[in-house]
């Protein structure tokens, strides 16, 4: 007799297929070339996602804004953020999971597994969101994870390895320019701890004056305490949406991501003598507006001779000092985004762009008073354990997919950095992380109000997850 826990996964498996409407015999010898014994499938299946109430969720969530609907901006640390985070945690109490929070505030809702001392398996993504966006990005990670744990339970399926859904503080960089704030600092990076003591936003707030305004008082040292152990998770697995158009033009529902492109952001700053417009006459000025605009110009230039379309770069924040139509700007601030597949790439563009910001600064007359690469992070390759137990998952609900390169950056690059324990056959260190997609419409977009993910896209996104944690869970 196969032990509980795996009668139960085929269960959970059978219910799945026919919830999926497909053909249940066809499913159930699936399964049991999987398993390698015969299962039952004796009722009706509880094993349904409830995507009215996860559109209900999401919707509810986008009314906590500072933008007007239907676009969503919702930055760390403010009162927005702070209902959010109440409403999430609400959510996991309600599911029964046993909440914590670190002192950065990521959230984190754990369902206990009947091996608890294991590693558990972890889903998760984040619900900031950048000025101007739209509601879904992060959100289908955490609502959905939360609706997968759900499902999950209604099903009466138990796991063996703890399920924890995360919630992580500030994946976007909007409030202090630092990526993936929470998992970054989960991942145990010390000088992202250094600097987050001395950091300041845009108004001059310090990143512990903000915390502390929104109910995370700490002393610097207790950003240590945020970093987890190495093997604190088996796997982790983020549902998101793509943010980008190939699932919608390909017709397919679900990417399974075998890595993700390497991020890079750079500060830069110059200063001129600023001046009268109309008193100033061209050749005696030093123009720190023309310096950036010229710079903005240089990155692009960069990006496009590195001769691969998977280069990109962006200058998304160009100021201007004082701002007056009638003075010469004297101070500029850039910030300039450059991705890529290849990380030696990405970095000889960093390294161009450092020459032309300095040979600016000569020809210009103005000072590069600052240049400062804020994060240069490697790419993450998906484990292929995890990707088997997706692929397991989308074919047993007989579902179309493709294996695709996020471009886009997620939590799960840092995850990819806590979960060394495992030993591959080959004993090689291997990092089980994952992201899962799914599809989005219309055109692709992300970051603007029209981001838009169809219920049914939503709830197969849900159900690949359910059941490849689940699967995870009994390894
Ligand atoms: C995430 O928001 C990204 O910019 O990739
Ligand atoms: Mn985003
Ligand atoms: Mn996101």
């Amino acid at each position: 007799m196969p032990p509980p826990h795996v009668s139960r996964l085929l269960l959970i498996l059978a219910c799945l297929v026919a919830a999926a409407g497909h053909d249940d015999a066809a499913a159930r010898r699936t399964m049991e070339a999987f398993a390698g014994f015969p299962s039952s499938d004796d009722g009706e299946s509880p094993f349904s996602v409830d995507s009215e109430g996860l559109q209900r969720q999401i919707d509810e969530l986008a009314s906590f804004s500072d933008s007007p609907a239907p676009s969503v901006t919702r930055v760390l640390y403010s009162d927005k953020d702070g209902q959010a985070r109440r409403h999430i945690k609400g959510i996991m109490n309600q599911l029964g999971l046993s909440v914590r929070e670190d002192a950065v505030g990521n959230i984190f809702g754990r369902w206990v597994g009947s091996e608890a001392g294991l590693g558990a398996v972890a889903t998760g993504s984040h619900v900031d969101a950048i000025p101007f966006s739209g509601k879904y990005d992060g959100v289908v990670g955490v609502l959905g994870a939360l609706e997968a744990i759900s499902t999950l339970k209604r099903s009466g399926f138990q796991p063996k390895r703890s399920l924890e859904v995360i919630m992580f503080t500030s994946e976007e960089p909007t409030r202090f320019g630092i990526s993936c704030l929470g998992s970054r600092l989960m991942a145990g990076i010390e000088e992202l701890a250094q600097s987050l003591i001395n950091v300041v936003d845009n108004q001059n707030v310090s990143f512990l004056e903000a915390a502390s305004s929104a109910g995370y008082k700490m002393h610097p040292e207790d950003l240590h305490s945020v970093f987890l152990k190495k093997d604190s998770y088996s796997a982790f697995i983020e549902l998101h949406i793509e943010q980008g158009p190939i699932l919608e033009k390909e017709g397919i529902p679900i990417g399974i991501v075998t890595a993700i492109a390497a991020p890079a952001s750079i500060k830069v700053e110059f200063e001129g003598n600023g001046g009268h417009a109309g008193a100033v006459l061209m050749p005696a000025r030093n123009d720190a507006g023309l310096a950036a605009a010229e710079l903005a110009l240089a990155v692009e230039k960069h990006v496009l001779d590195s001769g691969s379309i998977d280069t990109v770069g962006t200058v998304g924040i160009l100021q201007l000092h004082p701002g007056a139509i009638n003075s010469i700007p004297s101070k500029s601030h850039i910030e300039i985004d450059v991705r890529d597949i290849d990380e030696k790439r990405r970095n000889d563009v960093i390294e161009k762009v450092r020459q032309s910001a300095a040979e600016i600064s000569k020809k210009r007359g103005v000072v590069l008073s600052e240049f400062q690469i804020i994060n240069q992070d490697p790419p993450a390759q998906s484990d292929k354990s995890v990707i088997d137990a997706m692929e397991f998952a989308v074919k047993q609900l007989n579902l179309e997919y493709k294996l695709m390169i996020s471009r886009a950056y997620h939590d799960s690059l840092f995850m990819a950095r806590l979960s060394f324990s495992f030993l591959s056959p080959s004993h090689q260190l291997i990092r089980p992380i994952m992201s899962s997609f799914c599809r989005i419409s219309p055109m692709g977009y992300s970051h603007k109000p029209e981001e838009y993910a169809s219920p049914e896209d939503m709830a197969n996104g849900v159900k690949v997850l359910a059941l490849a944690m689940a699967k995870l869970s009994l390894e």
